[in-house]
């Protein structure tokens, strides 16, 4: 059955207004500091400050350009700034992804976050990498796929946000952060994965 345009319409608000959202609160620490504005993370700051500045400075980064990139329009009318757009995202995620994983490995947040939020740093860093890869290589419905997985997992900082609350309610603190740490970002990649599937032609050489 067809989505209704004012379904699609709504979904691709949300899409651009959630990612656009979550990017400018967290840059919140550049006015208020990290003590006061994130005092559960503050800790990192002290540990690792490279590592944390440049995720929590970088990531926000990724987010907000990242509807820019799967943007149709954009890609066909300005395919210079496509290009550009798409190292700063590729450079962004570099970084933040490092920082993201270094994190991961120090969090206090538990070993059940600690490997969620790793692996989900590797597999950020390594969808993005192969997808730009491929651009270079010139194997466009290759880079087109890897792209949509990248974009997902990037989304991960908006699911994380909307998923926290109901968690903590339902679970509790503890358990309910240890299982956002994974509920991020794995059905979103199935989410992905069946988008590529329904359109074959975007798969055609992945
Ligand atoms: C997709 C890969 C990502 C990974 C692996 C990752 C990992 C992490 C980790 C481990 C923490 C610290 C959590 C703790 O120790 O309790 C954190 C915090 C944070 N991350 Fe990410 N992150 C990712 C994406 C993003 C994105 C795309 C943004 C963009 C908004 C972002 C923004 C932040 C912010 C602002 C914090 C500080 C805490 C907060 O405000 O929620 N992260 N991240």
């Amino acid at each position: 059955m067809p989505v209704p345009p004012s379904l699609i319409r709504l979904r691709s608000a949300a899409f651009w207004g959630l990612s656009i959202l979550v990017a400018l609160a967290s840059w919140r620490f550049l006015l208020l500091g990290v003590e006061l504005s994130m005092p559960f993370v503050a800790y990192h700051a002290q540990v690792r400050p490279l590592e944390f500045y440049a995720h929590i400075g970088l990531a926000p980064v990724a987010l907000a350009l990242m509807p820019f990139q799967v943007w149709t329009g954009l890609r066909q009318h300005r395919p210079q700034l496509h290009r550009w757009i798409g190292r700063i995202y590729g450079l962004a995620i570099l970084l933040a992804g490092l920082g993201g994983l270094q994190m991961a490995f120090g969090t206090t947040a538990g070993p059940v976050a600690g490997l969620g939020f790793g692996l989900l740093a590797i597999a950020w860093l390594g969808s993005t990498g192969r997808g730009i890869w491929l651009a270079w290589q010139g194997r466009i419905a290759e880079h087109r796929a890897w792209m949509i997985r990248s974009a997902a997992l990037t989304f991960a900082a908006v699911t994380l946000r909307l998923y926290l609350p109901l968690l903590f309610v339902s679970l509790g603190e503890t358990a309910g952060y240890s299982l956002v740490a994974w509920a991020c970002w794995l059905p979103n990649l199935a989410v992905a994965e069946w988008v590529l599937r329904r359109n074959r032609s975007l798969l055609s050489a992945a």
